[in-house]
Parts: C-alpha cells; sequence; structure tokens
C-alpha cells in the first residue's frame, strides 16, 4: 500500500480540497493562544498556492455540538492564517451550503477558502454519507495534512475520500508518518518512553504497547499516583483513579513479566491545593493526609534526566505535573531539557502539553520530532492503525 505525496498530485487549476487540524488554543478574548499547529501545515498550504490550486481549506475546532456556535468559529484562525501567509483568506459562513458553495465556485487559481469549522454539521463526527459526498462535491483533489486528527473516522478525513479523484498526504502528515514510524521499527537501544498526564485510563494501550518494545518506562504526573497506590502507596489526597487501581496493577506485572523497567517517582513536590503558590518536597511515604501530589521531586527528576542521558531513543508524552503552574513545573521542565541535551538520540515528544513544554523551556529546536497531534501519536505508537491514514491508501 502506498500513500501520494502532494507533490505527485495534479493540482495546477484544480479545486484541491485541504484537511488541516487546526484544533488550536484560543484566549479568552478568542485570539490564536498558540498557532503552532497553523504554521505546521504552512508548507503544503504554500506548495498548492504557488502550483495555482483553488484551495479549501477545512478543520474542526473544539467540541461544538454538531451545531453552530460562536465561540468554536474559525475566524480567528482564518485571521492568524492569513496574516502568516500574507494572503487572503475566505472563511465560509458555515461548511457546506449555499454560501460555501458559491465560496468554492468562485474561487481563482491560487486563492483559499477557509470551510467554517466542520464539527458545527452533526454529520462530520458521524461520519455520514449526504455530507461526506457534498464537502467531496467541493473538490477535485483530497489532501490531508490534519495527522493530529487522523485517529477520527469522520466525514472529511474518511467518508470523503473515496468520492474525490485524486487523493493524497501533505507534508506535515508525511513528516508525521516517517517519523513516528521510526519509533515502530528497529531503534537504537536504550529506548526509553516518558509517559505523563492526569489519566492512567487514557494511556494504558500506549503503555500496553510500549511495554512490548521498549527497555524502561518512566511514569510521572497524576498518573503515577495510581501506579503507586497500586504498589501500596499513601499519598494523602493525591488524584487517585481507584476503579483503575487493578489494571494498573496488571499493567506493572505484565511489565516485569517482560522485562521492561517501570520506574515511577521516589520523591515529590506537594501542597494541600494547587492554587499554593509554593509546594513542599517530600519522599514517597512522607506526604499528608491534606497534601497532593503536583509534581514529580528533584530526586526523581535527577534520575529521569540520568536514564534520559543514557539512552539512544525516547518518546515522551505527558507532563510531570501541573506545569502550568511555576510552582509545579520544575519536574517538566528538567524531562524537557534532558531530552534536548541528549545530542546522540532521537527524541520525538507528542501531546500539546508535552510540545507546549518543550516550546516553554526553550529546547523545541533541539527535539528530533515534535508531534502535532495528541491522540493521534498515541494511537500511532500504540500501534494502531489511524482511519485518516489508511484513507489515503492506493491500491
Ligand atoms: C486533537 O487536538 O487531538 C485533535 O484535533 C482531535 O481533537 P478531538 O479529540 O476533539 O477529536
Amino acid at each position: 500500500m502506498a500513500i501520494l505525496g502532494v507533490k505527485d498530485l495534479p493540482v495546477e487549476g484544480k479545486r484541491v480540497f485541504l484537511r488541516v487540524d487546526f484544533n488550536v488554543p484560543l484566549t479568552p478574548a478568542r485570539g490564536v493562544a498558540d498557532d503552532s499547529r497553523i504554521r505546521a501545515a504552512i508548507p503544503t498550504i504554500q506548495h498548492l498556492v504557488d502550483r495555482g490550486a483553488r484551495l479549501i481549506v477545512a478543520s474542526h475546532l473544539g467540541r461544538p455540538k454538531g451545531a453552530p456556535d460562536p465561540a468554536f468559529s474559525l475566524e480567528p484562525v482564518g485571521a492568524r492564517l492569513a496574516d502568516i501567509l500574507g494572503n487572503e483568506v475566505l472563511l465560509t459562513d458555515e461548511p457546506v451550503g449555499d454560501g460555501a458553495r458559491k465560496v468554492v465556485a468562485d474561487l481563482r487559481d491560487g486563492q483559499i477558502a477557509l470551510l467554517e469549522n466542520l464539527r458545527f454539521h452533526p454529520g462530520e463526527e458521524a461520519n455520514d454519507e449526504p455530507f461526506a459526498r457534498a464537502l467531496a462535491s467541493y473538490a477535485d483533489v483530497y489532501v490531508n495534512d490534519a495527522f493530529g486528527a487522523a485517529h477520527r473516522a469522520h466525514a472529511s478525513t474518511v467518508g470523503m475520500v473515496r468520492y474525490v479523484a485524486d487523493k493524497g498526504a501533505g507534508f506535515l502528515m508525511d513528516k508525521e508518518i516517517r517519523f513516528l514510524s521510526k519509533l515502530l521499527g528497529e531503534v537504537d537501544r536504550p529506548y526509553l518512553a516518558v509517559i505523563g498526564g492526569a489519566k492512567v485510563s487514557d494511556k494504558l494501550g500506549v503503555l500496553d504497547s510500549l511495554s512490548t518494545r521498549t527497555d524502561k518506562i518512566l511514569i510521572g504526573g497524576a498518573m503515577a499516583n495510581t501506579f503507586l497506590k497500586a504498589r501500596g502507596a499513601s499519598l494523602g489526597k493525591s488524584k487517585i483513579e481507584e476503579d483503575k487501581l487493578a489494571l494498573a496493577r496488571s499493567f506493572l506485572k505484565k511489565a516485569e513479566e517482560r522485562g521492561v523497567q517501570v520506574l515511577l517517582p521516589r520523591d515529590f513536590v506537594v501542597a494541600t491545593s494547587m492554587d499554593a503558590a509554593t509546594g513542599r518536597t517530600c519522599a514517597l511515604g512522607g506526604v499528608d493526609a491534606d497534601e497532593m501530589a503536583l509534581d514529580i521531586g528533584p530526586e526523581t527528576a535527577r534520575g529521569f534526566a540520568d536514564e534520559i542521558a543514557r539512552a539512544r531513543t525516547v518518546f515522551w508524552n505527558g507532563p510531570m505535573g501541573v506545569f502550568e503552574r511555576p510552582a509545579f513545573a520544575a519536574g517538566t521542565f528538567a524531562v524537557a531539557r534532558a531530552l534536548a541535551d541528549n545530542e546522540r538520540a532521537v527524541t520525538v515528544v507528542g501531546g500539546g502539553d508535552s510540545v507546549a513544554a518543550v516550546e516553554q523551556a526553550g529546547v523545541a529546536d533541539k527535539i528530533t520530532h515534535l508531534s502535532t497531534g495528541g491522540g493521534a501519536s498515541l494511537e500511532f505508537i500504540e500501534g494502531k492503525t489511524l482511519p485518516g491514514i489508511a484513507a489515503l491508501e492506493t491500491a
């Protein structure tokens, strides 16, 4: 099975539907808080514009309930895209309908339309036939650059694809597949995974799969609490998924049987509330009844950094603590810096929070690959077939 690249597609003077993932965080004033996902799609957009395509860009934003909702309009995203490109971007009033059809029909070579949020229509997430056909009717060529949404089998990522004559992957999609695939094949060892974030439940699949391929798994963030509790630790009022203790225990057992070492925090930064201005460092076993673990402690951070320094391949997903708060950010930044300092290793970071931490630490250019996908990168690393990628394959 092969996937054509955007360079292989006949796009000159054609109407090209470009699915991107512009699901970006917004500020309270509805500005774009982080435009990395927009910038990541620029090479494909510029390439298509330069070749005289009539470009129809489409994305979802947030999780509106299948109906128009001004809070989720792509208007600020369109404005930022126009700024970056120095080009006009025509935003349609809805994803499909008379208005959108007219904007698309009037496009001239090299012009760009941005469809309003695809999730303003219930057919997008339901992947329904009429909506998929309506989207497909706009285009001669389909290009998918939305790696971040490739794990969703929606109308714009799967349903419409079979109705468009030519299809292929954009430069970002291609790059994501190339780098993430490296972690599924033969890798230089030691191969380490650093997994954090709030919930064990979100990561059990990927942890299970990583325990068949990595040498060591380092776990931080609130999810580490559940594993520690499963091993009998007492952690005050730290966040724990009580209903996942049995699964956590069975994962730890499986990892041990597979000869994969799982490293959990040995100390923490704790406080009585997430809003506390400062925290207290304490060893595992020293968390008071009214305290919660909000970051890995300095000893754990040093230990994790030493492990990362010895690795030759590292995959990182999920923060080590509540890193949005300066008092609980040290562990996450220590991991970001350790990855950056290991120049001999292939380092791959996925997930919005870890990527943001790498950027805030000012070390983004020292990481081999920063994935624009959160859930998509996890499912890819888990070895799952992503429907948005499978739909691009040509027989
Ligand atoms: C993401 O941000 O992970 C993607 O844009 C997918 O968004 P979703 O989880 O709302 O489908």
